[in-house]
């Protein structure tokens, strides 16, 4: 009889504690807990998020274990997300991780995040077909990466200031609304009109920008509310949806170049700006002109979570790849 191969993942790179098992060809269990105490903020606030990590982990993969039907001697390796993200939300699941793996006697697997979103895009069937190009858009990246196969990644552009999830969120800020933005401003777009129209950046290649949009955003808010004070109130799912349809058509822009570029006609979207219900639309509408084929994640891995880590795990250990216990958090990991 073949072994199985069973893996237990952590993420923990930001605000969301999440816990996965992998088995084979298969996930079993994809446990998370998110994050309250930052929706005041405006954004995520790295202190309260590191405790908040050291009070969900433990429960966290307890329940992913248990939902997996899974003891602990039957795990293969424990995979965690070394990096890039918060240090003092790296630090408690890598040290989770580590501390497990070595009492258990059993491999480590650590993984990149931003891979990890990409490869989100094999946890369910169909999967893309290599080479393939990903539009990764989340809180803290926005990337166009040529994907040559599960473990090799080129990045063809990226974002030279904020990420497409920050526009989301930083215009949220401005709006009134909670953090995470993102989330809202797209049901509220589906309610208005994208009447109102911003200067899109002129950046060269394929990377992106989106600092000018958020400044863009502010002067016409200030400028309108000087003539309407009730301007923002009266117009919210306008402005909501403006915005929303000027973020997705200077990313389906840069995708649509990339692809005439490469000539590679096999897409797929990940991250949590990918959620966006706009842009799951606007996508599909563009491969019918360009005749892509597109891969998008279910939801629940678009946003950050567990499976996508233990997704990634597999791969590296069905190549051998582990890491030592002398590991630590690498807030900056080079892609
Ligand atoms: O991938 P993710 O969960 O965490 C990071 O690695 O950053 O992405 C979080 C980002 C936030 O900026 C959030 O506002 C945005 O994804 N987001 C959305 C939607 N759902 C989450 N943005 C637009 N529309 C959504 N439906
Ligand atoms: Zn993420």
């Amino acid at each position: 009889m073949k072994k199985n191969i069973t893996i237990l993942a952590i993420e923990s790179s930001c605000d969301d504690t999440a816990a996965a098992v992998w088995q084979n060809d298969r996930l079993l269990s994809n446990v998370i807990a998110n994050q309250k105490v930052h929706a005041r903020y405006g954004g995520v606030v790295p202190e309260l998020a590191s405790r908040k990590h050291m009070q969900n982990i433990l429960p966290v993969v307890m329940a992913a274990l248990e939902d997996a039907n899974v003891e602990k001697s039957e795990l293969n390796a424990i995979a965690f997300t070394r990096g890039p993200g918060l240090l003092g939300s790296l630090l408690v699941g890598v040290s989770f991780a580590k501390t497990l793996a070595f009492s258990l006697g059993i491999p480590l697997i650590e993984v990149h995040h931003m891979h990890a979103h990409v490869l989100a895009n094999f946890i369910e069937e169909p999967a893309p077909k290599f080479p393939f190009l990903c539009l990764t858009v989340s809180g803290g990246h926005t990337q166009i990466v040529k994907v040559n196969n599960h473990l090799n990644f080129e990045l063809l552009g990226q974002t030279i200031d904020d990420a497409a999830g920050e526009a989301f969120d930083k215009t949220g800020k401005m709006l009134g609304l909670e953090y995470p933005a993102g989330p809202i401003i797209d049901r509220l777009a589906a309610e208005g009109e994208p009447v109102f129209s911003f200067t899109k950046p002129q950046v060269p290649g394929l990377d992106f920008s989106f600092s000018g949009l958020k400044t863009a955003i502010l002067y016409f808010l200030r400028d309108r509310l000087k003539e309407e004070p009730d301007f923002v109130k009266q117009h919210l799912e306008d402005i909501c949806a403006s915005v929303q349809k000027t973020i997705i058509d200077i990313l389906l822009e840069k995708l649509r170049t990339a692809s005439e570029q490469t000539g590679i006609k096999e897409i797929a979207l990940a991250g949590g700006v990918s959620a966006n219900s706009g842009l799951r639309k606007a996508i599909l509408e563009m491969a019918n002109d360009e005749s892509w084929t597109v891969s998008v994640p279910k939801l629940a891995y678009c946003t950050d979570n567990a499976a996508m880590i233990a997704m990634a795990a597999y791969f590296k250990f069905l190549e051998g790849d582990f890491s030592t216990l002398d590991t630590s958090p690498d807030v900056r990991m080079a892609f």
